[in-house]
């Protein structure tokens, strides 16, 4: 049944490639952003119908890939293969840069986690495929320097929410596969009243704990779902909340990867009104110096945000310094 406003009359679903229109994006961004959202539905179709075993192969994280971890990189390389307006494109799942045009001009190259939170799916939790994208050839670059990103979340149901820096646009999945607009330009609230946090707590270093105690007094809920998708996407929708997976005693770096997971997710963040931070600079400042470098993360509403830094500073650094 098609939705209805309060007349009674059938509510015009604005799709999305119309969306991207309507917001001037170029022909070829509009393309781009098209074809990723045709390959989640592949992708979706795999986790709903797929293999959940593992695929025999480990990542260059020493990690086992799941035979959908593999699929859905296939798909979605595919897809950007053919696009004709793919420059560049790497994987999480990739050991290194692929390689798709010589001709950088009028095209874009773009990071991707194509099935984050996997080993979430055979207990039947929400996961989701994250892109990150730059216009022309380089792909090691600050995260500020994208010009969209977009994330796909196979929940109960199948969301897609993109930027291209004019405001985060959340889009659903119909019955007849396609995209249409559920909300536009979502924005945070400068401070929340939950936390997804990342991470064994007993490896926390002291300026983390103490955060974590202090919101903790404040009497934030702790709602972390183990996917780094669903725990965004809660933060987005709910316009409030913080997430982080923090340097660790015996990770310093944290876990999560900055060009296939943070950057794309800072940006979002940053343009619902967010912020996102290693606990010093804010991750969209952060220059990559390898593909699959990892960060420390603090991403979500503002002030949450600076207090995480503040503890930081004051329990970490000044302590440091001073002996
Ligand atoms: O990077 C993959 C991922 O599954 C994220 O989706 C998630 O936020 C994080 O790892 C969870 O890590 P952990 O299992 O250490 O809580």
């Amino acid at each position: 049944m098609s939705p209805t406003n309060k007349a009674g009359k059938t509510k015009f679903q604005l799709d999305l490639r119309r969306h991207l229109r309507e917001h001037y994006v170029n022909e070829n961004l509009t393309h781009l952003i098209c074809e990723i959202a045709e390959a989640s539905k592949y992708i979706i179709h795999s986790i709903s119908t797929g293999d959940l075993g593992v695929a025999g192969t480990s990542n260059l994280y020493g990690e086992q890939q799941l035979a959908l971890d593999v699929l859905a990189d296939r798909i979605l390389r595919k897809r950007l293969d053919h696009s004709r307006v793919v420059a560049n494109m790497m994987s999480e799942e990739m050991d290194e840069i692929i390689p798709v045009s010589p001709d950088c001009d009028g095209k874009y190259s773009v990071a991707f986690d194509p099935l984050d939170g996997s080993s979430l799916v055979d207990v039947n939790l929400a996961v989701g495929t994250i892109v990150s994208i730059f216009e022309g050839c380089d792909l090691l670059q600050p995260g500020r320097k994208q010009v969209a990103a977009v994330y796909v979340l196979y929940g109960p149901r199948t969301t897609l929410v993109y930027s291209v820096g004019k405001g985060v646009h959340e889009f659903g999945m119909n019955m007849l596969r396609e995209y249409t607009l559920l909300q536009e330009n979502i924005t945070l609230e400068p401070q929340g009243n939950l936390y997804s946090p990342g991470g064994q707590r007993n490896l926390y270093t002291p300026g983390v704990e103490a955060y974590v105690n202090k919101l903790e007094e404040r009497g934030v809920k702790l709602r972390y779902s183990g996917g780094f998708v669903p725990d965004i996407n809660q933060i987005l929708l709910k316009g409030q909340g913080i997430f982080f997976y923090p340097h660790l005693k015996n990770q310093p770096q944290g876990k999560l990867r900055l060009l296939f997971e943070l950057s794309p997710m800072a940006f979002l963040i940053e343009q619902a009104g967010g912020a996102a931070s290693d606990g010093h600079r804010p991750i969209l400042d952060l220059q990559p110096e390898q593909i699959h470098e990892r960060s420390p993360v603090f991403i979500g509403c503002k002030k949450d945000v600076a207090l995480a830094e503040e503890f930081i500073r004051k329990l970490e650094d000044d302590k440091s310094k001073t002996g």
